[in-house]
């Protein structure tokens, strides 16, 4: 018989710990199940997402009509390239463009957000024949090579060293900022609308109007990277066209996250101008296109449709914006639907941590070696003596 590999939480844990490299901060629980806006885990626990694993649930955990198409789908193609056409990738394709803006005439598949951008830039400097790209202090576009060097955000581009060149930085919502760098040597201006990681920060309407009239003033291309932003999540299918934006349309939309409610999938939107300078082999991926993630695609989009997502987004949005009024330590709430911000008057990070690390440390303490507990992340601490002092 096979042994079962991981038998309970605590176990689960150590076992990610020994054999997964240490790079990201986890929260101390297992998630084993997801229902609409429930995240259960293994030991019986049920949470309300708000954080939706990466903004990626946007549809909520497991639709059922997401569910049953990707099910649907495997029994009866798993996957094939781009040399051959597929009538899944041609429904995903069509609704894609169908929920866009009208300028936004053609889609370009691919698996996440930072390839997105990757391809996106890769279109703006094949279209102009130019090489620069500007982006924004506080913006973050992944962390391949070109996307993290667009990434002037804390130890990003640090990280990423040594940086593609010709990455210029301006000033977010700040457009004399822009026009000081913005050259003909530029090929696109490339933002996050709202830039999330930076503690959700938007701009006024004009600035994006602005940022229009300059790209089509200097032959320059303008892309939104929606990839947290778009389908759905600030109560419009996308921050392009939508009012908070005045209305404005860039060349090109990048988008991933929700996109495949948990399938990996990335995708680059863009105008008929653009597309008419992209020839074939200029644009790959072996398994951008494939169908399980087509099939996810366009379930995803219908589900949001089904169901009125989008009106939920704006009702729920504003619910919350006035019950958080009666939270005192709530000083600020920024951003859009369900990309907001709070900001409190103290700093909140210092508690969440200590949470999340009482909570891991109690369930993993009894079960460390006595002589490791001294070492590394363990810190030679015994947090359930001081579990009363926190919660
Ligand atoms: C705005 C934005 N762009 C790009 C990315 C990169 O996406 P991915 O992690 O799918 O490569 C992210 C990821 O968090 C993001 O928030």
């Amino acid at each position: 018989m096979k042994e079962k590999v991981a038998t309970n939480l605590e176990e689960t844990i150590l076992l990610e710990e020994k054999f997964q490299l240490a790079t990201y901060k986890k929260m101390p629980i297992v998630a084993e199940r997801g229902e609409g806006v429930w995240i259960f885990t293994s030991n019986g626990d049920r949470y309300l997402d708000l954080y939706g694993g990466h903004a990626v649930a946007g549809a909520g955990h497991c639709h059922p009509h997401v569910v049953r198409a990707i099910r649907e789908q495997t029994e009866k193609l798993l996957f094939y390239s781009n040399l051959v056409y597929s009538e899944t990738r041609a429904r995903a394709a069509k609704k894609l463009v169908s929920l866009a803006p009208d300028l936004l005439t053609k889609a370009f598949f691919c698996n996440s957000g930072t390839e997105a951008n990757e391809n996106a830039m890769r279109m703006a400097r094949m279209s102009t024949g130019r090489e620069n790209i500007i982006s924004f202090g506080g913006g973050f576009h992944g962390r391949t090579a070109d996307a993290i060097s667009a990434t002037f955000l804390g130890k990003y581009r640090e990280i990423g060293k040594p940086n593609v060149p010709g990455h210029l930085q301006a000033e977010f919502s700040d457009i004399d900022s822009v026009r000081a760098v913005a050259d003909e040597s530029v090929a696109a201006i490339m933002l996050e609308p709202i830039q999330s990681m930076a503690g959700v920060r938007g701009s006024a309407p004009s600035f994006y109007r602005a940022l229009r009239e300059m790209c089509d003033a200097r032959g320059i291309v303008l892309i939104y990277d929606e990839v947290q932003t778009g389908v759905g999540r600030t109560g419009d299918w996308f921050f392009a066209g939508s009012s908070a934006g005045d209305g404005v349309v860039p060349d090109i939309v990048t988008l991933a996250k929700a996109l495949g409610s948990g399938v990996p999938v990335g995708a680059c939107l863009v105008t008929e101008e653009i597309a008419s300078h992209i020839k074939e082999n200029d644009l790959g991926t072996t398994f951008g296109g494939g169908m399980i993630a087509m099939a996810a695609v366009t379930a995803t989009l219908e589900a949001i449709e089904n169901d009125q997502m989008i009106d939920n987004v704006r009702t729920v949005e504003a619910y919350l914006r006035e019950r958080l009024k009666e939270v005192e330590q709530v000083v600020a709430v920024r951003g859009r639907g369900f990309l907001l911000g709070l900001e409190f008057s103290d700093p909140a990070k210092p508690f969440h941590e200590a949470i999340c690390l009482l909570r891991l440390y109690k369930r993993l303490w009894p079960l460390i070696d006595a002589d490791k507990r001294t070492e590394g992340r363990f810190g030679g601490l015994d947090p359930r003596e001081s579990a009363a002092n926190w919660v």
